[in-house]
């Protein structure tokens, strides 16, 4: 028996299914809280790579979009999202630079940067760098991109004297994404960006968006050092979120529909949706490969390009699933999940109600 929020008879497995009501809740939850908080909501896209999601996120209040690529900075630009950041430090290349000029004429552009390097290409592959707006990328801990806060100045700098307008800095505090690791992953966001808006005074430059934000620390986000939240997955949520307490079971809008397609041994049962449906992610710290809301004891242990394997040993065998039957399956990342779907089943009442297309899947330059 599938959770019923997620069941639908016409629905094909697998199916990358969401219930409405769910999503609804999560995009206005998440809007309520930036509004009270007084911070500008900017939803990153590359979860849902979705315009018909954009759309109900800008209804409820978005400033824009936040993206990872400029083809998806395309794809949500044609369709009449008016604002978007490619928070990311784009290499601009001569594919890029044309694609941007294009792409400005309708949309408010604003690119990330940490590197003078990153902005010297930035500014060769335009015509004209009044076209785009950069944010300059600091790091908060994860150590992934962006310069030391302290740093900052001098890719401002570099920014400037290239003529573009800078909006101001940004950073992601990816290290939320770790058991306990919520608070001070905020608080080192925080610090972080104080820190940037420090070293770009002394520098005399103006710093007005200090953009921030993750799924895990957005909720906690209050305002002081960050003007803005670019928080993603919320609006489906995912396995992750619910192991690391993000949000509840009732709080994932997104599901794999699946169907049990072997049970070749007691305790062990098989379903169609692998690797290419649910994502590949697993981190050390996730109890398995996704996560069925309807059996919470079971384990996803195996997963293969088709297959996914369910430890259901655990499970009472009276409520076992059994071959057959449709199960809903959690993906632990659902941005993963979702760029490898075409389109979204969208479930309420019991019936798919509509069919969104996921456009942007696999924009990834
Ligand atoms: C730069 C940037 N901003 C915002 C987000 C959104 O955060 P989350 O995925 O936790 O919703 C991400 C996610 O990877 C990101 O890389």
């Amino acid at each position: 028996m599938a959770d019923h929020r997620f069941h639908a008879p016409d629905v094909p497995s697998p199916s990358l299914v969401v219930d409405r009501e769910a999503l609804e809740r999560n995009i206005e939850a998440m809007a309520r809280h930036a509004a009270e908080a007084s911070l500008a909501l900017r939803p990153h896209g590359k979860t849902h790579k979705c315009p018909a999601i954009a759309t109900l996120q800008v209804d409820a209040g978005a400033v824009g979009l936040a993206v990872a690529t400029v083809g998806e900075a395309e794809i949500f630009g044609n369709q009449g999202v008016g604002d978007v950041f490619v928070a990311y430090p784009l290499w601009a290349d001569a594919d890029i630079g044309p694609r941007l000029e294009v792409l400005s004429a309708r949309v408010r552009l604003t690119v990330g940067a940490d590197s003078p390097a990153g902005i010297e290409r930035l500014r060769r592959a335009l015509s004209d760098t009044s076209l785009v707006r950069v944010i300059v990328e600091v790091d908060c801990g994860l150590r992934r991109t962006g310069v030391p806060p302290a740093d900052a100045a001098s890719v401002a700098h570099a920014a400037l004297d290239a003529g573009f307008e800078l909006g101001g800095v940004f950073t992601f505090p990816g290290h939320s994404y770790a058991p306990g690791m919520r608070d001070e992953a905020r608080t080192d966001e925080e610090r972080a960006l104080s820190e940037a808006v420090e070293a770009l005074g002394a520098a005399g430059i103006d710093c007005p968006v200090r953009s921030g934000g993750s799924t895990p620390t957005a909720a906690a986000t209050g305002p002081g050092a960050i003007t803005e939240l670019r928080p993603g997955v919320y609006v489906f949520n995912d396995a992750q979120q619910v192991v690391l307490g993000t949000c509840t079971v009732d709080q994932v809008a997104l599901a794999a529909l699946a169907t049990v397609v072997s049970a070749p041994a007691p305790g062990r049962v098989v379903l169609d949706s692998g690797a290419k449906v649910l994502g590949p992610d697993r981190p050390s710290w996730a109890p398995g490969h996704g996560k069925l809301p309807d059996h919470p004891n079971a384990r996803v242990t195996g997963l293969w390009e088709h297959h996914a394997v369910v430890d259901v040993s655990e499970t009472d065998p009276s409520a076992r699933p059994r071959i057959g039957d449709r199960v809903a399956v959690f993906p632990n990342h659902v941005c993963t999940a979702v760029n490898l779907a075409r389109e979204l089943l969208i479930v309420s009442g019991g019936k798919v109600v509509d069919r969104w297309a996921v456009a942007a899947a696999g924009a990834n330059r």
